[in-house]
């Protein structure tokens, strides 16, 4: 039952709910004017107490297709958590107005602290380096439209599994599907934590790893890149010794399958050369707009008007 549900991490819903949402996504795709009044009257708020362009627009930009408005801030200096509000009461208060929110917070636990609060639905929009269950519907959307379903794939994730949220939200969610074999491509400080890889032992799922692109990339189905999340390192340093691991280049796609396809949850820094963004099997530019009929299906089933 998705009405009123909070998405708190990718496993809040069942393997027949992420399908009836890339259900939805795919037939909104198809023909996205006659969803443009499902949302008529009601509101959604985002609350961004973290940076974000796509994630925050995308949510707007879903909402404001289904008919519905949006208010919220994308700067937390505005609002009155600079003041000294806890984010207990900013919910109570904000969910008084509107009908779901969606919130990203630098903390851990932040969105599932919320959902306790909240007297309307919480959609987690990330919270640190922990989830973000909505790329996570994007990324399925996605795999679902170009690779035709979610089984059988290996999917090789690469750059800062360490504090990479979007990683941790995947690999809990294809850890469901049939025959998925997962690749972990980092350097060793940036590696899966053991949160993710005790779930992965505890489930019985193969996975291996390995420090270098090119030795695995012929293996791969999907290859989700990722930037290394500078906000998250406590010493400059170490960010810098790190973040040009990896550089997915036209050599390196030589040796990928021809039909693999390429993903990135955005913004890249440097790890995607762009002279590959012409590569038929690069994919992120698709993803970002799969994204936002993926939270447009969200969205209309947590409020329950389709
Ligand atoms: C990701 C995030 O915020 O975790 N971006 C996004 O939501 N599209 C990935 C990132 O910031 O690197």
């Amino acid at each position: 039952m998705l009405k009123g549900l909070s998405l708190i991490q990718p496993n809040d819903l069942t393997v027949s709910e992420i399908d009836e949402i890339c259900t939805l996504a795919e037939q909104i795709i198809v023909d996205p004017s006659s969803f443009q009044d499902v949302c008529r009257g009601k509101i959604l708020a985002t609350l961004f107490f973290e940076p974000s362009t796509r994630t925050r627009l995308s949510f707007e930009a879903a909402m404001l297709h289904l008919g519905g408005t949006v208010e919220g801030f994308s700067d937390a200096s505005n609002s009155s958590t600079s003041k000294g509000e806890t984010l207990a009461d900013t919910i109570r208060v904000v969910s008084s107005y509107v009908d779901v929110i969606a919130m990203r917070s630098p903390k851990e636990g932040a969105a599932l602290l919320a959902s306790k609060f909240s007297e309307c639905p919480i959609i987690n929009a990330g919270d640190g380096g922990h989830y973000h269950p909505t790329q996570t519907l994007t990324d399925l959307v996605t795999i679902r439209a170009l690779k035709g379903g979610f089984e059988g794939h290996t999917i090789g994730f690469c750059g800062d599994l360490k504090f990479g949220r979007t990683v941790h939200s995947l690999t809990e969610a294809m850890c469901r599907y049939k025959n998925v074999k997962f690749v972990f491509i980092s350097p060793e400080e940036l590696k899966i934590p053991d949160w993710v890889s005790n779930f992965l032992d505890e489930a019985n799922i193969p996975y291996s790893t390995a420090s270098r692109l090119e030795d695995v990339i012929g293996d791969l189905d999907i290859l989700y890149m990722t930037r290394v999340q500078k906000e998250r390192f406590f010493n400059e340093q170490d960010y810098l010794r790190l973040k040009d691991s990896y550089i997915l280049d036209k050599a390196k796609m030589e040796l990928a399958r021809k039909d693999m396809i390429v993903l990135h949850p955005l913004p890249r820094v440097n790890e995607i050369s762009p002279e590959v963004d012409s590569d038929p099997r690069a994919a992120y530019f698709k993803q970002v707009k799969y994204g936002m009929y993926a939270r447009m299906a969200l969205i209309a089933k947590i409020l329950g008007v389709l």
